[in-house]
């Protein structure tokens, strides 16, 4: 099975490196939960935010859909540039070895 590498760094600081099959139909937020990185407590609905991370590297995501970009445009610690909800971006070969930074609850 494909597997693909995404870096993660905490809310304290520090760095992970996670290892995700590409096969199964899963999103970031699906991840970064099943290691406790994050709450995703909308179960991936663009709804709650609590998946909110920042994309550090230089990677080209998916474009934004309205309700990811009115979920963000809520939040205080929105970085125009980097802020994307996890849950929007699926687990493919195209995300592979992205470094993601989770960002601080609002
Ligand atoms: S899990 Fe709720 S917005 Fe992503």
């Amino acid at each position: 099975m494909k597997e693909i590498t995404i870096n993660v760094i905490d809310e304290q600081g520090e760095a992970h490196k996670l290892k995700t099959p590409i096969e199964m139909g899963l999103n970031l937020m699906d991840v970064l939960r099943s290691h406790d990185l994050v709450e995703g407590a909308c179960g991936g609905m663009a709804l709650c935010a609590t998946c909110h991370c920042y994309i550090e590297s230089s990677h080209k995501l998916s474009d934004q859909k309205d309700d990811e970009l009115a979920m963000l445009d809520q939040l205080f610690s929105i970085d125009e540039n980097k802020s994307r909800l996890a849950c929007q971006i699926p687990i493919t070969e195209l995300i592979d070895n992205i470094t993601v930074k989770i960002a601080p609850v609002d």
